[in-house]
């Protein structure tokens, strides 16, 4: 087969060669496991991505030679480290077109939304005096997410609405796993405080309009909350031109380690949030009854940090720019194209989600008829090839979409077509050998 048209329109920059990507293989060991005998063919980067050497390297780099606590001790080993630790802030800033002081580390993006909710409950409390009043939230005010979110982007709004009153609303997904944008522009209104939504769906792999989206928001004086995990790891991603107030990704899916996320925040924001977790290293002056606090980000950051991860995810972020996010960007489309025919072509396969040149990045997840996502699950990492099987912390769009559980197999950067091919013949071979006819 041969598929050279992009799957997105979006994706004009020259594609990553395949020469190229089997370079980019030499630099991710775990791509030489054998898995029940088979080389590992490792289509689940959407749930976790592998690491190059360079990033392993920055961690045992920092534990060997400058391993302290940041922005506490008076030593050189400290100083080592708060510089390192910084630097990495300023490097993943750039990276997303955000400025330094607008970066909150955090364990995951889950973390990074809860910490947006516990502080807009928090001023809702009356926390944060003045300068908080304008995030205060209460019966009448409407949260607004999308059907399509991943958990992490939904939990923690129910939450915040039952502890504070207010409404949280959707806007639905069609049936081909896109937003109802005509329904949008009637559920986001005039009691909408906050609007959050996934730039790209870890499910149906649709990227959605963030402009006409952000455009409903500004409409009503909503602010905005962008689920950037699976679009910042896979495409170039500015947050200054998205004009979005908040967004949050995980390292763990773009290179980097585990235990390290990312929220940005406008700055004007941070400067009047009041804080979510508070401790150690994000105060001025402590008394037995009150504490006044460090201007952002420190403000957001208690305890001791996560240092050797912010510094392996700046590790990561170097080797993503190197490579281009442009060009992974449009190798993924191909991957991703790639996969969506050869899906599409399987007898008794539903794909789930826009087809072939809608605007979505280089994933998809599928129904095969008959058989349970886990048996396709199992029957594929017999070959070596792992893929993610269940609901992908994505029940409610499950749902919508009139199935229980789905199989995904996500691309990345270092995946060959020769694995993509490698993937579709033996899912070829499922529905036979559990004996189901298509
Ligand atoms: C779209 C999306 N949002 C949020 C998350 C949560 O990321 P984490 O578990 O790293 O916090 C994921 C991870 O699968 C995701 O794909």
């Amino acid at each position: 087969m041969t598929v050279s048209a992009p799957l997105s329109a979006r994706a004009t920059a020259r594609p990553l060669k395949d020469e190229e990507v089997a370079r980019i293989r030499n630099d991710f060991p775990i791509l030489e496991t054998r898995v029940n005998g088979h080389p590992l063919n490792y289509l689940d980067s959407g749930a976790t991505s592998q690491n190059p050497v360079s990033v392993m390297e920055a961690e045992q780099e920092f534990y060997e030679q400058r391993n302290a606590a940041v922005h506490r001790g008076a030593h050189t080993l400290a100083f080592a480290a708060t510089e390192a630790f910084e630097a990495a802030r300023a490097t993943v800033a750039a990276f997303i077109g955000a400025r330094t002081d607008e970066i909150v580390w955090t364990s995951n993006a889950t973390e990074a939304v809860n910490l947006v909710a516990y502080s807009l409950s928090n001023a809702s409390l009356g926390l944060g005096g003045e300068a908080a009043k304008r995030f205060r939230l209460g019966a009448g005010d409407e949260i607004v997410v999308t059907e399509m979110e991943h958990h992490a982007n939904l939990i923690p709004w129910q939450q915040l609405a039952l502890r504070t009153g207010a409404t949280l609303r959707f806007i639905p997904v069609q049936d081909d796993g896109t937003l109802d944008l005509a329904a949008a522009g009637t559920v986001v209104g005039t009691r909408t405080r906050l609007l959050a939504f996934t730039h790209a769906s870890n499910v149906v792999g649709t990227i959605n309009p963030v402009a006409e989206l952000v455009a409903l928001a500004r409409a009503v004086g909503a602010l905005v909350l962008l689920d950037a995990c699976q679009s910042v790891p896979h495409l170039p991603v500015d947050v200054a031109a998205l004009d979005v107030d908040f967004a949050v990704f995980s390292g763990h899916k773009m290179l980097g380690p585990t235990g390290i996320g990312v929220l940005y925040a406008k700055a004007e924001l941070l400067a009047d949030l009041p804080p979510f977790l508070t401790g150690g290293s994000m105060i001025t002056t402590v008394d037995m009854h009150t504490a006044e606090f460090l201007a952002p980000p420190q403000r957001f950051e208690a305890g001791t940090q996560r240092i050797s991860q912010a510094i392996a995810l700046a590790a990561a972020v170097d080797y993503l720019t190197e490579t281009g996010m442009a060009r992974i960007e449009a190798r993924e489309a191909q991957l991703g194209h790639r996969l969506l025919a050869g899906l599409s072509d399987i007898p008794g396969v539903r794909v789930l989600g826009p087809g072939l040149g809608a605007e979505r990045i280089g994933l998809a997840s599928f129904d095969l008829a008959g058989v349970h996502a886990h048996d396709v699950g199992q029957y594929l990492d017999e070959a070596g090839i792992a893929v993610r099987v269940g609901h992908h912390c994505a029940q409610p769009l499950h749902r919508r979409l009139g199935v229980t559980a789905s199989t995904r197999a996500s691309t990345y950067l270092y995946t060959t077509t020769d694995e993509v091919d490698q993937f579709l013949a033996t899912l070829r071979e499922v529905a036979p050998f559990f004996g189901v006819r298509s």
